[in-house]
């Protein structure tokens, strides 16, 4: 398989984008991040990916009136990087079943929680709020539903009685990098493979 051209879409901080970029970049991953766009001018994500010379891009939601409009222009920079799959790593804007349909690839998506519980915003404050025991973090495939796609891998990690967001957050964002990256790596090797909901990881038994 030949290395893999990956886009990255990006709201904020970019800490996953970064540790993607650097598993790529000492090649635990046959894998390249060609380009990343953000909807936020000020995203650090995208000065982490100039630092790396990598192709950035803020593209400014205001500038159309139509989120169908937005996501094509969108589409229109993707498109010119031939990519393979594109990955959101903490892009706060909702995908239209457009940009789903249009994109002709693969989207994924990595969310702050053991999905299915805790969709959405806030998934810190959610998951504290109900009182889990255990939270965690899951990459998904990404459907037309919010955070709702074929669930690829999950981790999970223990919930502390004195966390706030911040704590909870952090822990599981640690494991957010390591399990992005994995499945990246599975992707490469050409192991993953989406059957309706479920998702089977060649070579990992019925676990897989
Ligand atoms: C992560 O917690 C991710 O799960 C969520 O947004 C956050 C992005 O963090 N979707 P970063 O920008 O990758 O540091």
């Amino acid at each position: 398989m030949s290395r893999l051209r990956l886009a990255v879409l990006a709201s904020g901080r970019g800490s996953n984008l970064q540790s993607i970029i650097e598993a790529c970049e000492s090649g635990v991953l046959d894998a390249r991040v060609v380009a990343v766009l953000s909807d936020k001018e000020e995203a650090k994500a995208l000065e982490k990916a100039s630092l790396y010379g990598i192709p950035a891009y803020w593209v400014n939601p205001r500038r159309h009136g139509k989120k169908e409009d937005y996501e094509k222009e969108l589409l229109d920079i993707i498109r010119k990087y031939d990519v393979d799959y594109v990955l959101l790593a903490g892009y706060m804007k909702v995908l239209s079943s457009f940009f789903i349909e249009n994109a002709d690839v693969p989207i994924l998506n990595i969310h702050p929680s053991l999905l299915p519980s805790f969709q959405g915003l806030n998934a810190h404050r959610q998951a504290l709020d109900y009182g889990v025991r255990y939270s965690g973090c899951t990459v998904h495939f990404v459907d037309s539903g919010v955070d709702t796609g074929p669930i690829i891998m999950q981790a999970v990690v223990p919930v502390e009685q004195d966390d706030d967001e911040e704590s909870l957050a952090a822990r599981i964002l640690k494991e957010e990098h390591v399990i992005y990256v994995k499945v990246i790596r599975l992707l490469c090797e050409g192991r993953i493979k989406c059957e309706g909901r479920k998702v089977k990881i060649i070579g990992e038994g019925d676990n897989g």
